[in-house]
């Protein structure tokens, strides 16, 4: 069934409110609401000392107005107790400072005490609502997490490398040890990589990246393997629950997110459109439709929003409010790209705490306002359509690889300032989606035959296996685009000892002869051979030019400046059945909008609806049945053409075709 609700945090309100607060509720149309997850402290004041019986009484309350619950477990925030039994427990940062108490996951994941804190309050949740009616699923801690550098994660990784390697002369041969003399004679020799893995600044150390790679993917193990206790718990405990997690969608790129869905039943996530330091009232749906696309690549399946945004963004400073409508079309857009659930967080502003100003569906007085009003209109809606949505799938013919390995590997070594992974692959996936094209998000490990097109985005980190993969794509007839910095580095970090784009070259039929690094604010326009075809504004050379020989390929767009002016910059490859596209340069999103409709061509992808800018076009099937959802992203009436008349299954009316006006931020959900 469709779940429908908000995060809720009883203990923050007298229980004399708890009534009032599950009537507005029901009311709304809400039959879910996510519980406990921070409420470690009156769950478990002291050591082994565990009281339910608020949590029992709230639970009731909700469950007698038809309203079911997600039990999250408290890890997220440890109680001072907690902390005060393991001052070691404390996470050290990147720069080797430990953190102190009064914020929140302070913890090192590694520890073996704050795993068994962990399991013992977990253990104590599930077995103590293993069988309760009203409860559906848990959630593990809240949106993990940060690495850690500490002396029991330095030990941690030097067991996790002879797991791996076996040997020291297979790290010091992995990792290149000879440079700087850095040849490990004893494990205990090896460190952590603190002070070097910095997004957007540099530490005070530089590691080997050999090191440093495998550092990242060991602390997303530790996450993983924190996270897996839990599950064990609650598997054996609550078999009939379901099990996941609030991931935090495309930017958080800590951990392998496809090995943390691993273990879960589905993909819950944290949609926030307008946070905290977010001054521009303009949203870009593009963005969140990426997000969505990579929280349903997780396990390729359908997912929850756990949290979705009910108000103003806040802690220290306070967000744009969302204009009217906004909350509503923010929530069904994620509808539209396989959302099953929408739970909002929060259900009502908090008065005290960090986050005073992050505002939810009630003031910080109680009152049901604008915004719990618009919620509440959606809540019948749903009540109406939501079966009718309730599992149906978004089917796509393109598909873009994502990549934590790599993206672990662009923070130790971001190649050009100005450079973002997540900001390129957004640049990509924008040309589909504005022609509203879906696109699926996959991993290494997922079947590319399934697709039509395929977007490997600079995939720097290239092992054989996924390079055999996608040749094989290319040659049974599947189109490929490949960006730069692809195939550059071997799964150690250690840089190929081949043309670029290394394992790729052939299939793409290019060598790279030479690369330039441009300096911020440096571009140059790139000239289309076949300029009629590729109509529109000039896109943009900067950031980054691959120098290219063409083997085998055909020239689409040139240099125009500078001492590579006339060399290739876009070409096309045939290769046995099929094409691969490399693009030799980071550029502006203007290429791939240049590019998008020859790349649909190329690959017979079918266009999704026309419709006016700002009007965004998502389907979704329930088997045979086409479920189309129109949103109006905009402030302003748009037009939008239907072929033949259908039903809008959230207010029941028919649409007649074929001029229909949608109002500014409406949502259609069209049935045949
Ligand atoms: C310095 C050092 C060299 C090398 C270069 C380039 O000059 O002496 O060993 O590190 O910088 O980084
Ligand atoms: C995240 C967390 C929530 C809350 C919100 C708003 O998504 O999961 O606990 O902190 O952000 O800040």
């Amino acid at each position: 069934m469709f779940r429908f609700g908000a995060d809720y945090y009883p203990e923050h309100w007298p229980e004399a409110r708890w009534e009032l607060d599950a009537q507005l509720m029901q009311e709304a149309g809400f039959n879910t609401v996510r519980l406990a997850e921070f409420a470690w402290s009156r769950l478990e004041p002291s050591p082994g000392r565990f009281d339910f019986d608020w949590l029992d009484r709230v639970i009731a309350i909700l469950h007698a107005r038809g309203i079911q619950v997600v039990l999250g477990t408290p890890t997220g925030s440890p109680p001072p107790w907690v902390m005060a039994m393991y001052p070691d427990a404390y996470r050290v940062i990147e720069t080797g400072q430990r953190v102190g108490y009064g914020n929140r996951r302070e913890y090192c994941p590694t520890h073996a005490g704050y795993r068994e804190r962990s399991r013992i309050v977990t253990q104590a949740m599930a077995a103590h609502y293993a069988e309760h009616p009203a409860v559906i699923g848990w959630q593990t801690d809240n949106e993990f997490g940060e690495r850690c550098f500490c002396d029991h994660c330095r030990a941690a990784f030097q067991s996790w490398l002879q797991h791996k390697y076996g040997a020291l002369d297979a790290v010091n041969a992995a990792w290149g040890t000879v440079f700087w003399s850095h040849e490990y004679s004893a494990w205990s020799q090896i460190p952590a990589a603190g002070g070097t893995i910095f997004p957007d600044a540099f530490g005070p150390e530089y590691h080997n990246p050999g090191l440093a790679l495998d550092y990242c993917r060991f602390m997303s193990d530790q996450y993983v393997a924190f996270q897996r206790e839990q599950v064990d718990i609650l598997r054996a405990a609550c078999p009939d629950h379901f099990i996941t997690h609030n991931f935090m969608g495309i930017h958080f790129d800590r951990i392998d997110y496809f090995d943390l869905a691993a273990d879960l039943d589905f993909v819950a996530w944290d949609n926030y459109r307008r946070m905290q330091w977010t001054f521009q009232p303009h949203v870009n749906p593009s963005e969140a439709a990426l997000a969505h696309g990579v929280m349903r690549g997780l396990k390729q399946k359908n997912f929850w929003i756990m949290e979705q945004q009910s108000g103003s963004g806040g802690w220290q400073i306070v967000s744009v409010a969302p204009r009217p409508g906004e909350l509503q079309l923010w929530a069904y857009q994620s509808i539209a790209h396989g959302a099953d659930a929408i739970i909002f967080f929060r259900w009502r502003t908090a008065r005290f705490g960090t986050e005073q100003y992050w505002h939810g569906l009630l003031e910080h007085d109680g009152r049901t306002g604008r915004r719990y009003q618009e919620i509440k209109q959606m809540g019948a809606e749903i009540a109406r359509a939501g079966a009718q949505i309730y599992g149906s799938e978004v089917r796509a013919e393109v598909a873009i690889l994502l990549d934590y390995t790599t993206r672990f590997a662009f923070q130790i070594q971001a190649n050009n300032p100005a450079f973002r992974y997540a900001a390129h692959v957004q640049q990509i996936f924008q040309a589909f989606h504005t022609r509203n094209v879906p696109v699926d998000i996959v991993s290494t490990h997922d079947d590319f035959a399934r697709y039509k097109l395929l977007v490997v985005p600079a995939q720097y980190v290239l092992d054989e296996a996924t390079a055999a993969a996608v040749t094989r794509f290319v040659a049974q007839g599947g189109v490929l685009l490949v960006t730069p910095r692809t195939g550059v580095k071997d799964e150690s970090n250690t840089v190929v000892n081949r043309p670029l784009p290394g394992l790729l070259a052939e299939v793409c039929g290019v060598e790279v002869e030479e690369y330039d690094s441009l300096p911020e604010g440096v571009s140059q326009p790139l000239a289309f051979a076949d300029a009629t075809r590729f109509a529109g504004e000039a896109p943009h050379a900067k950031v980054w030019c691959d120098v290219l020989r063409p083997l085998s390929a055909e020239v689409i767009a040139r240099y125009t400046s500078d001492y590579y002016a006339g060399r290739a910059a876009v070409t096309v490859n045939q290769f046995g059945k099929g094409q691969a596209v490399y693009v030799a340069t980071f550029g502006d999103a203007a290429i791939y909008d240049a590019l998008g409709d020859w790349l649909l061509e190329l690959a017979a992808v079918e266009r999704g609806s026309a419709a006016p800018a700002g009007v965004e076009c998502c389907v979704r099937w329930q088997g045979d049945q086409r479920l189309l959802f129109v949103l109006n992203h905009t402030a302003e009436e748009q037009g939008f053409s239907l072929s033949a008349p259908m039903m809008d299954i959230l207010s029941g009316q028919t649409i007649d075709a074929p001029g229909v006006v949608l109002k500014p931020r409406q949502v259609l959900i069209l049935s045949e």
